[in-house]
């Protein structure tokens, strides 16, 4: 259990889209470009078909992380299938242009698989995109950022009792595949997708040289005209969260050289929450000094813990002239959905699992407040209690986009400004001793999910059921 060995051989996730093979590939588990599965680009309106072949020696699903589908294509773990098996999704892009993901789905299986790279970007365009004026795809860089163990040029997936507590951590920030990412950019407005594609690690985004980071989007779609470009000095960035931004390289010189980095911040991490208390427990349970090097300092041990400091990616500015590209809008805001149902969810971690409303997974179960009603709104709220096991908990709903209502109860005063709450959103961070209410209308009846995205939390039963309708 301690060391699961990455499988050997022959791995393929195979895609087909539209009958055309886009991804049937061996084993890739080093750093490469070839490590994520491939972009999937679909157009909002079209009907889609995707037959997923299951080549590994495991059960397995395609989820789509923020997509509309019905129930049938929605990738819940009842309908992995095992080695050899396949599936056919069949769904209708529903969702506006924005930015999504891809990801394997079987119970317990998840945070290994995303880890062994199963997992991509899935970008849905529209025709409208353009009449905004929003730079078009040659002006257009997607990263997809996960940190991970390499050594010696291999992945490496370790999983100890520290990473079920606190989700799995890496040493190496690899961006689309690759570390040391590296783009090369003409002075002039870009847009820029960043996708948290991470086990567990959040990132507080930041820029280098200093200057904000302008925000077009949240996660399931732009921001509206009324919302308008949020500036942030940083961002932050849960698992599987996603942000659009519009970034003016032209105000910078050109030849100039900027990063992408986190930013550190006071931990997150349950060890980092106690504190001293951490290390002084578990330097009870483990032997003097054991108790500080599991907390924050895991760095000796595993690599940089949650909140260091790291470097994400370079950009260099073409010595070129300056463009100023497009003057760009966003779209008009959307209605918001009528009536007030109410659900409350309590967060809680004891005993190395977590907790949904004392509930853990069942495969098919759910409850009476886990029930959202078909077309209307549902206003759910989601209390992270905080406590000795305090940890934030990056909560996602299947099936839905939501609107974030309001969050109480204060995120770390390092975290606070960079949380970009307008717009849709899918995956919204709660901290300890956060409540944060969600207004969410489903529209696709059947049997959801909602779950804590920490992978190693979602594969220890932080995850139950949702019936909408
Ligand atoms: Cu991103 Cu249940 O998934
Ligand atoms: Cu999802
Ligand atoms: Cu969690």
């Amino acid at each position: 259990r301690d060391e699961v060995s990455l499988w050997p051989g022959a791995r393929t996730a195979v895609l087909r889209y539209f009958g055309q093979v886009l991804h049937g590939r061996t084993d890739a588990l080093k750093p490469s470009p070839g490590y994520l599965g491939p972009t999937l680009e679909l157009r909002r309106g079209e009907r889609v078909r995707i037959e997923f072949r299951n080549g590994l020696a495991e059960p397995s699903i395609i989820h789509w992380h923020g997509m509309l589908v019905p129930e049938s294509a929605d990738g819940h773990p009842r309908f992995a299938v095992g080695p050899g098996g396949e599936y056919v999704y069949e769904f209708t892009v529903r969702n506006p242009a924005g930015t999504y993901l891809y990801h394997p789905h079987p119970h317990g299986r998840t945070g290994s698989q995303v880890y062994r790279g199963l997992a991509g970007l899935l970008i849905v365009r529209e025709d409208r995109e353009r009449a905004y004026g929003l730079p078009a795809a040659e002006h257009e860089l997607s990263l997809a950022i996960q940190d991970r163990r390499v050594d010696d040029n291999q992945l490496v997936f370790k999983r100890t009792m520290m990473d079920d507590m606190n989700g799995v951590l890496g040493d190496t920030v690899l961006v689309n595949g690759m570390p040391d990412a590296a783009f090369r950019v003409t002075p002039r407005p870009w847009r820029l997708r960043l996708a948290n594609v991470s086990n567990a690690r959040v990132y507080k985004l930041a820029w280098s040289d200093g200057r904000p980071l302008s925000v077009i989007g949240t996660g399931n779609g732009l921001l509206s005209a009324g919302e308008g470009i949020q500036t942030r000095p940083y961002v932050v960035l849960g698992p599987f969260e996603r942000v659009e931004l519009l970034e003016d390289f032209g105000a910078r010189r050109p030849g100039a050289e900027i990063a992408l980095v986190s930013r550190d911040f006071a931990g997150v991490g349950m060890m980092d929450m106690m504190g001293g208390g951490a290390d002084g427990m578990m330097d009870g349970m483990m032997g003097r000094g054991m108790g500080g090097m599991m907390g924050r300092g895991m760095g000796g041990m595993m690599g940089p813990g949650q909140g260091e400091e790291l470097n994400l990616a370079r950009f260099a500015v073409a010595a070129a002239a300056r463009s100023p590209g497009e003057t760009s809008r966003l779209p008009p805001a959307e209605a918001p959905p009528q009536g007030r149902h109410e659900l409350r969810t309590r967060l809680a971690f004891r005993h190395m699992q977590g907790f949904l409303n004392g509930r853990r997974f069942e495969m098919a179960a759910v409850a009476g407040d886990e029930r959202l009603p078909l077309g209307k709104g549902t206003v759910w709220t989601f209390v992270n209690d905080g406590g000795m096991m305090a940890m934030p908990h990056p909560m996602h709903v299947h099936g839905v986009r939501f609107r974030i209502l309001e969050r109480s109860g204060g995120a770390p005063a390092d975290l606070g400004e960079g949380l970009v709450d307008a717009g849709f959103k899918d995956t919204v961070l709660i901290f300890p001793g956060e409540t944060v209410r969600l207004l969410v209308a489903p529209t696709e009846p059947g049997l959801f999910m909602y779950h804590c995205h920490n992978l190693e939390h979602e594969d220890g039963g932080m995850m139950r059921n949702c019936l909408f309708g």
